[in-house]
């Protein structure tokens, strides 16, 4: 199917209609002598849920779904991902319309109002988050108790996390207009507190936001002018680097974005909301993976290592797996991949060597990966994070810094996501059960009675 029109504007991709007539109103779950009806609850796209918020009362029953991979945890309007189409929405506009067409500040309005804004519209956000960028004076302080060395995801969880000590007029959650004032101040502040990271593990003097550059510009500003000289943003990075931060920006409900909606749900601090969806994107397995898979490109070094690369991620015995693969929902390829594979060629051809050896392992890799049966019938695809790494890298961040600026993007998201949280006047907080297999109920053992030397205790039998 042909990605373009005539003018090279993306294809709408093929939305997935439903055939309404055929979709039934109730699924029927029958359990011993027992029948339930239970409840369909249509989608506009993607699949229909079905709803089983009272079968435990109902049946005595819980669900057992423990990664969720068949469990919707909410209802959402913000993004929509088809992982067998490889298709990616922000409130119904296309990933790839958006990376080509949009900037980074009006995709944070479309996501965060529902719809892209009017001129005006758009000059009124700009204004309130450009005059947000600033950080409380003292909030310098906090970086001195970290080393140098410390990585800058834990500078970070904990420095956002600090906001929340700061602002006391924007965490009365319940009033929508402390909401604003703290979803505009985490928008704007987000990249200076990562550019302060980033400078403090260098040794460097922080650089104040400026108020005559546009976003993507003044992070690159913060994060590579010094005092010793004059720093010109190069046009060609600031405008991928602002790509960047669009594909970035959400994901449905993601780890991260769920840790964010499950701790909003008991009312915390917004400041500290977001500084556990930071803690959670880190891991390997989820954001974590842009730094995992440039480390993995540099540890095989040549094409002439891939086929013990691709070995050992096909080794049960062997914990390693091919960062920036395979997704839980894509299981086709991530379009956020190949805008980024686009990009990574764009800045490379700027300012790095196009011709970066990492960049043809990577190549490489990818289409052995594509054409080995093991890949294909786990229907692992690249995903945003197995190019991100080699364009970060050409950007001229260190490895470390990474996630950091996945952080960045993505604290949209989670805002959204916590709004629409928020708003839900249907709200209760999210309390999980569980399947317990632990022990049955028994009584106290006094000392007397209990085994004498080590590894005699009650806790060492099954
Ligand atoms: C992000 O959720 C999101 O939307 C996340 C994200 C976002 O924008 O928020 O898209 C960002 O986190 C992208 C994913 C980045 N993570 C990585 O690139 C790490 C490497 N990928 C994997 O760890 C894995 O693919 C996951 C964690 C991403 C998804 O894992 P799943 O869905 O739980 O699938 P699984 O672990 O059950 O794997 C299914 C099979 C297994 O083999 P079998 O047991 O069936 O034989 O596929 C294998 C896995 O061993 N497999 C891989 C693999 N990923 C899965 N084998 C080798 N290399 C890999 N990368």
């Amino acid at each position: 199917m042909s990605k373009s029109d005539k003018d090279g504007k993306p294809k709408n991709p093929e939305a997935i209609r439903k055939d309404e007539a055929t979709s039934p109103e109730t699924a029927r779950l029958t359990i011993g002598e027992n029948t339930y009806d239970l409840p369909i609850r249509k989608a506009t796209m993607g699949p229909d849920v079905i709803d089983i918020q009272n079968l435990y009362r109902r049946s005595g029953y819980f669900t057992f779904d423990p990664g969720y991979t068949s469990t919707a945890s909410c209802e959402s309007q913000i993004t929509f991902i088809d992982g067998e189409k490889g298709i990616l929405l922000y409130r119904g506009y296309p990933i790839e319309q958006l990376a080509e067409y949009g900037d980074y500040l009006e995709t944070c309005y479309l996501l965060l109002y529902g719809d892209l804004p009017t001129q005006a519209e758009r000059q009124r956000f700009d204004n309130e988050i450009t005059r947000h960028t600033m950080v409380h004076e003292q909030m310098r302080t906090f970086f001195q108790g970290f080393r140098r060395d410390a990585h800058p995801m834990a500078i970070m969880v904990a420095v956002v996390g600090a906001l929340s000590a700061f602002y006391h007029d924007s965490t009365d959650i319940n009033d929508p207009q402390q909401r604003e004032v703290a979803t505009r101040r985490m928008i704007a502040k987000i990249p200076t507190l990562a550019a302060m990271a980033y400078k403090y593990s260098l040794g460097q003097p922080f650089v104040y936001p400026r108020n005559d550059l546009d976003y993507a510009s003044n992070f690159l500003h913060m994060c590579f002018s010094v005092p010793a000289e004059e720093y010109k943003v190069n046009p060609v990075l600031a405008r991928a680097m602002d790509r960047i931060f669009i594909l970035h920006a959400d994901h449905e409900q993601n780890a991260s974005t769920s840790t964010v909606r499950l701790a909003g749900s008991s009312g915390a601090n917004p400041f500290a909301c977001i500084a556990a969806g930071i803690a959670s994107l880190w891991g390997p397995a989820h954001g974590g993976a842009n730094e995992a898979a440039l480390n993995m490109l540099e540890e095989i070094g040549t094409p002439e290592n891939i086929p013990k690369y691709i070995a050992r991620a096909k080794d049960k015995n062997d914990p390693f797996r091919l960062m920036g693969f395979g997704h839980r929902v894509y299981k086709n390829y991530d379009p956020r991949a190949r805008i980024m594979q686009r990009t990574a060629q764009e800045v490379l051809a700027e300012v790095g060597d196009p011709n970066d050896p990492l960049l043809e392992v990577a190549r490489q890799l990818e289409q052995v990966a594509l054409n080995d049966e093991y890949f294909i019938e786990r229907k692992l695809y690249p995903n945003i994070d197995f190019y991100s790494g080699i364009t970060l890298r050409a950007l001229g961040f260190p490895t470390s810094m990474f996630t950091v600026l996945f952080a960045l993007a993505r604290t949209v998201g989670w805002i959204a996501h916590w709004r629409e949280m928020i708003a839900d006047p249907k709200r209760k907080i999210g309390r999980p059960r569980q399947l317990y297999t632990g022990p049955v109920m028994r009584d106290y053992v006094p000392m007397s009675r209990r085994g004498t030397g080590l590894g005699e205790g009650i806790h060492n039998q099954d």
